[in-house]
Formats: structure tokens, C-alpha cells, sequence
């Protein structure tokens, strides 16, 4: 089948996994040449129109950057105790594992294929293996869902950003539950005041942004990563001398399956995509600028592991203080912050631990905002012509509109409930629970299904060993079944486990 690949300009007409060598030098030059003598590969190579990470260890850092953040910190620790615990704990790691996992290494693989942006990406690639240019869509997609992702995750940044200054000012010292809730409320309840640090969160975030992935965030994460893990192995220590953390260990590790809802199957989907950044083409976008010989298998391993390991650190450190005082371990989106400024107002140097507490956090949320609306100033850079701080500009003032109804969220429209609830409840849903999981799902098809096994292999570079096939099959069969099987059960009210224990019995 015939198909175009569009490189540097030139337009190459090649028979579809046939194979295009391009000397290196000729990349350059513009130079190409077509040898057609190794019909099994298809190496058709690209250069990103934007540099690439300096190093491997830069790209994990980013992509490290990006999955850890308020999804670990914040959300896997209220949704894990509004979910019951063990058996939600235990069906996440297992999504992220076995879907997550080998989708991560579809997104990477994909995005340094394409070498552009996701849009680019999936109609370059999808036309270069002889199918439709329409796998574009997905990327587009994605955009929209980062740019929904970030008017939300601003918001809670925000209040993270003003912990800070609250915490530095001893607001916390001795205080009591209530007090703590209560300092909450009047946060969240001002519109004004939560307003204000949305504000300022999406403004640092274009900041970076307009200034070039690479340059602006490779400095960063590189000594932002390291120290938001010391600051949290210090917290896990106060929390282990805080005579809960065995009560905090069986809530997360032991499985009380009576506990988990068919939609808490879902929402554990849901948070593997959140948490690894997957199915909005955030990770393709950071693949576009993945240096060639870059293991990608190991890559994904690495950030898979980090991230969940913090996660778990956040809640091994949460829970303890939630035993030790009483609180509700559903107490949902305000559950850290009313829960660790009263293990700060109680420690020895809770000022400063505390402190610097909500300035990684807030670091960490900054590393990760970036990665939302990357995919969408590169497709607005590469295939608009607009210039990078304009699209980030004009990107960043959308988001912040949209931002307005989660600020609302627990002030003007708190009573305003529809669906799933709040605006703020409702937008998550949507993007957690469907619209990322949706193009995961779609992601996975293309790399399993899609793209020829020549392809796939040629990129990940592992051969076609045992490594090669265990990630071709979870990604053709598992992967895809498991997101369909846990999207149908959610819709139905638990279809699929109805019937699965018919057949148990
Ligand atoms: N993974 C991020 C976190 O856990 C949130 C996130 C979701 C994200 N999708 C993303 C970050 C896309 C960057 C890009 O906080």
C-alpha cells in the first residue's frame, strides 16, 4: 500500500514496513537514502522539531516529573480511603502494572516514533503504516483532556501554594482537628482567595511552558524530584513513631473486597492513567523528544516504580495521622490538607517540615502541570506556526477560564450538584474515569494493532524475545480487555461481576 511520509519537506513515497534508512549525516543535509533492501524493518527515522532530552536520565526525570504530583499526594490517598482501602489498593497496583505499564511504553514508543506532537504523531504514524490518518483524533482528544486536567489540578495546586505560607506562619502549631478543618473550609470556601493561587499556578506553568519543555524543565525536576522523596522518607519516619502505622498498614494492604464498589474498579482504572500521566498523549509528547538508542522498557519500569512508590510512601504518612486523630479516612479532596498540618503542628520542626512539605508538593504539582498542556502548545507550535509563548499564553488564559468552575466548586456553586456532583466532581469523573482511560485504550489498539510488529519491535529495541511478546500481548489482548471489561462494568452497575460470580457458583 502506498503511503507519504512527510520528512524536513520532502515527501517520500514508500511502500508501507518497507524500509526507509536515513544516514545520519543526511538528516541534516536533507540527504535520504532509500534502501529498499531490508524488507522487514521500517526505520524510517524523524527528528523532533525541538531538540531532545540531554540525557536518559533527563527524560525519566520529566516523565518522573510529570506522573508524580497531586495525583500521588493528594488524590490516591482520598479516593484510596473513600474506596475502603486494601482491595481498592490492591486492584490499582494491579491496573497499573498491567495496563499502565505496557501503555506507557505505547505512548513512548509512539511519540518517538511520530516525533511530533500527539496530533502529528498518530496521523504521521498511522498513515506510515498504512491506515488512517483519522488515529489523529486521539490526539486532538488528548489536547482537550490535558487542557481539563490542568483547570482543575491548578486549582488544588493553588491551595497546596498557600499551605505554604499558612504553614510558615505557624497557622498550625498546636492546633486541633477541628481547627485544622475549619482553616480548610475557609480556604476553599473563598472563591476570592482560591482564585488567586489558580491564578498564580497557571501562570508559572505558562512560564515554563513558553519557555521550551527541555530548558525549563530539566533544571527543574532534576533537584526537585530528589528532595520531595527525602522530605517524604522523613514524614514516613514521624509517622511510624506515631503509634498508628500499623492500623494505617492493614487499611491500605489488607483487602476487604465487601468494600470495593464496581465503581471503585474504576476509579482504580481511572487513577493508573491519572497518576502515570496516560491517555492524553502527554507521555507521546515527551517521547517525541526521547534520544534514539534509549531503552524505553526500562524507562517505563523505572517511572512506573518511582511513582507508585511515592504514592504508597504518601499514603503510609496520611493514614497514621487520620487513626491517630480521629478523622474520617473519607473525608475525600481535603484529606491531606486537613490531615497533615495537624501532624506539623504536632512534630518537633513541624514549621519548617511543613513548610517545605507544601513547597515540594507545589513543586511537584508545577513539574507535572507542564506535561498537560505540552501536547497541546506543540501541536499549536508545529502545526499552527504560532509561536511558543503565544500558544502557551493563549492556552494557559482557556485553562484559567475553565478553571473558574472547580474554584466555585466549594464556594458560589456548592450546592449547584448534577450527576456526579460538584463541577469539580464532574470534570474529574470525565477525565479519570472515561476520557482517559478512552484514549488509552485507543492508544494501546494502535500500538498492538495497528503499527506492524516490525515497527513496534524496531522501537521499543528489545528484539522479539520474551520481553518483545510479553508487552505485545498485554498490550493487544490484556491492556485493551481489561479497560473495556472495567468501562462496561462502571456503565452497567456491575455487570461483568454479577456475571462472573454466576459462574463462580
Ligand atoms: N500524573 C499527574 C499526577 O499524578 C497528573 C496528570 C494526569 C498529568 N495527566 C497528566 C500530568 C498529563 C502531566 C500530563 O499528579
Amino acid at each position: 500500500m502506498l503511503l507519504c511520509v512527510h520528512f524536513d519537506g520532502l515527501t517520500i513515497a514508500a511502500l508501507s514496513c518497507l524500509s526507509i534508512k536515513i544516514h545520519p549525516e543526511s538528516r541534516l543535509s536533507g540527504r535520504l537514502d532509500k534502501s529498499m533492501s531490508d524488507q522487514t524493518t521500517t526505520t524510517v527515522k524523524r527528528q523532533s522539531l525541538h531538540g531532545q532530552w540531554s540525557t536518559r536520565m533527563a527524560f525519566i526525570l520529566a516523565v518522573t516529573g510529570s506522573a508524580v504530583g497531586l495525583g500521588n499526594i493528594w488524590k490516591f490517598p482520598y479516593i484510596a480511603g473513600e474506596n475502603g482501602g486494601g482491595a481498592f489498593v490492591l486492584i490499582y497496583l494491579l491496573c497499573v502494572f498491567v495496563v499502565g505499564l505496557p501503555i506507557m511504553m505505547s505512548e513512548i514508543l509512539i511519540g518517538r516514533r511520530g516525533r511530533r506532537n500527539p496530533v502529528m504523531t498518530m496521523k504521521i504514524v498511522g498513515e506510515e503504516e498504512g491506515r488512517s490518518r483519522n488515529w489523529a483524533l486521539v490526539g486532538i482528544m488528548g489536547i482537550i483532556a490535558g487542557v481539563l486536567i490542568l483547570s482543575f489540578y491548578s486549582v488544588i495546586a493553588g491551595w497546596a501554594m498557600s499551605y505554604v505560607f499558612m504553614t510558615a506562619g505557624g497557622t498550625f502549631v498546636d492546633t486541633d482537628a477541628s481547627q485544622v478543618k475549619s482553616t480548610f473550609e475557609l480556604l476553599s470556601g473563598s472563591w476570592k482567595l482560591t482564585a488567586f493561587w489558580h491564578t498564580f499556578f497557571i501562570v508559572i506553568t505558562v512560564v515554563v511552558v513558553a519557555q521550551g519543555v527541555q530548558r525549563g524543565l530539566e533544571r527543574l525536576v532534576r533537584i526537585l524530584m530528589p528532595a520531595l522523596l527525602v522530605l517524604l522518607l522523613l514524614l514516613l519516619v514521624f509517622s511510624m513513631n506515631s503509634g498508628y502505622f500499623g492500623q494505617a498498614v492493614e487499611f491500605m494492604f489488607r483487602p476487604n473486597f465487601s468494600a470495593l464498589t464496581p465503581s471503585g474498579v474504576l476509579i482504580a482504572l481511572g487513577h493508573a492513567f491519572f497518576t502515570l500521566s496516560l491517555g492524553m498523549g502527554a507521555v507521546m509528547a515527551y517521547g517525541a523528544y526521547l534520544p534514539e538508542g534509549t531503552s524505553i522498557t526500562s524507562t517505563s519500569v523505572i517511572v512506573v516504580l518511582a511513582d507508585t512508590g511515592i504514592a504508597l510512601l504518601a499514603g503510609l504518612i496520611i493514614f497514621p495521622v487520620v487513626f491517630a486523630n480521629n478523622l474520617q479516612s473519607d473525608a475525600g479532596p481535603g484529606l491531606i490538607f486537613q490531615t497533615l498540618p495537624l501532624a506539623f503542628g504536632h512534630m518537633p520542626g513541624g514549621v519548617f517540615f511543613g513548610t517545605m512539605f507544601f513547597v515540594l508538593l507545589s513543586f511537584a504539582a508545577w513539574t507535572s502541570s507542564i506535561g498537560m498542556i505540552e501536547p497541546a502548545v506543540a501541536w499549536m507550535t508545529e502545526s499552527k506556526g504560532i509561536k511558543r509563548a503565544v500558544a502557551a499564553s493563549i492556552l494557559g488564559g482557556f485553562t484559567w477560564l475553565i478553571g473558574f468552575g472547580t474554584v466555585f466548586s466549594w464556594s458560589l456553586w456548592k450546592e449547584k450538584t448534577f450527576f456526579q456532583g460538584t463541577f469539580f466532581d464532574n470534570i474529574d469523573y470525565l477525565i479519570s474515569n472515561i476520557a482517559l482511560p478512552l484514549g488509552g485504550l485507543m492508544i494501546t489498539i494502535f500500538a498492538g494493532w495497528v503499527m506492524c510488529r516490525n515497527s513496534t519491535s524496531d522501537e521499543l529495541n528489545c528484539g522479539t524475545g520474551l520481553m518483545y511478546k510479553s508487552w505485545r500481548f498485554l498490550a493487544r489482548y490484556i491492556a485493551p480487555i481489561a479497560v473495556i471489561l472495567v468501562l462496561i462494568e462502571a456503565a452497567s452497575g456491575g455487570i461483568v461481576s454479577d456475571y462472573l460470580s454466576t459462574i463462580g457458583n
